[in-house]
């Protein structure tokens, strides 16, 4: 069987112009949705991410607050600046690039931020909610590959679900959302990590694997059954002379190998990449209209 490419480009274009409309249609109410974006030091990961967080709201009509500090900013100024923007009735959101250099105090951070404006879901509060099922936020890149998943037809409920990774950004919340009795979950999930003892037994059991372990070729042909739904979280740079930058991205699953096994599968670039954006934007405007009781 060869796999046919879920096009994460094209649904993350699909929901931005979704989401572009509605940006419209709340400015003829005298809404415009506002994130605030901070990016302390100056890894160049980090900086093209901001970037295109940046485009990305202004292309879909979003007000962006751009705020890049040095390298050696201090706690102190970090935590007013972020209280600032909790007072700023023109910001619904806010988004502290992480991860933050090291001198910093991340948890500190994210905890200071107001939850009705942790638009990418990880304040605790948020993340409560998320594992009771209560509305907050939902963090962007799993919820992410949930949408890509459901707007390819993909059926999660009953579904064998195998993450190979536990990060507190992808792993651990997908598990959570993955398992709540609702449309986006009744699946049946098994987390996988660094000391699982036979990582292939577990995949080869799955009708869909989520490959979030940020190593290359973690996921291999053998390890999938036919048929299964293969969704790759991973960004890695790998060195290729061929390449002006002298590096390709490549995610976590044997991509070549494995698309000709599943029946879905994401590349990497424009499978879930994509997607995060796009979540963020999406929650960006939905704080909006909570903030204007209309959501
Ligand atoms: N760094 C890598 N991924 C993310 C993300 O989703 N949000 C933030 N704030 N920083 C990140």
């Amino acid at each position: 069987m060869t796999a046919k490419i879920i096009d994460g480009k094209q649904i993350a274009a699909d929901m931005r112009a979704e989401l572009k409309a509605e940006v419209a249609k709340l400015k003829d109410k005298g809404i415009v949705p506002g994130l605030a974006v901070i990016l302390v030091g100056e890894d160049p990961a980090s900086q093209s991410y901001v970037t295109a967080k940046e485009k990305a709201c202004a292309e879909a009509g979003i007000y962006s607050d751009d705020n890049r500090l040095p390298e050696d900013t201090t706690q102190e100024k970090l935590m007013a600046l972020v209280e600032r923007m909790n007072k700023d009735a023109r910001i619904n959101g806010i988004l502290v690039q992480l991860p933050l250099p090291g001198h910093l105090n991340e948890w500190e951070v994210l905890f200071a931020i107001d939850p009705a404006k942790d638009v990418d879901g990880f304040h605790p509060v948020n993340v409560g909610k998320m594992v009771v099922g209560e509305k907050g936020f939902l963090p962007c890149t799993p919820h992410g590959v949930i949408q890509l998943l459901i707007r390819s037809g993909v059926k999660l409920e009953g579904a064998e679900v195998v993450i190979v990774g536990r990060s507190n950004i992808v792993g651990k919340p997908l598990a959570n959302m993955l398992i709540q009795k609702n449309k986006k979950g009744n699946a049946t999930v098994t987390v996988c990590h660094t000391r699982t003892k036979d990582l292939a037994s577990h995949t080869r059991r799955a009708d869909i694997v989520i490959a979030a372990a940020g190593r290359p070729n973690t996921v291999t042909a053998d390890m999938i059954k036919d048929g299964a739904v293969v969704i790759d979280v991973g960004v890695n740079r790998v060195e290729d002379a061929t390449k002006k930058k002298g590096y390709r991205l490549v995610g976590d699953v044997d991509f070549e190998a494995v698309k000709e096994k599943a029946s879905f599968i994401t590349p990497v670039p424009g499978g879930v990449g994509p997607m995060t954006i796009t979540m963020l934007l999406y929650n960006t405007v939905e704080s909006a209209k909570r903030a204007a009781g209309i959501a």
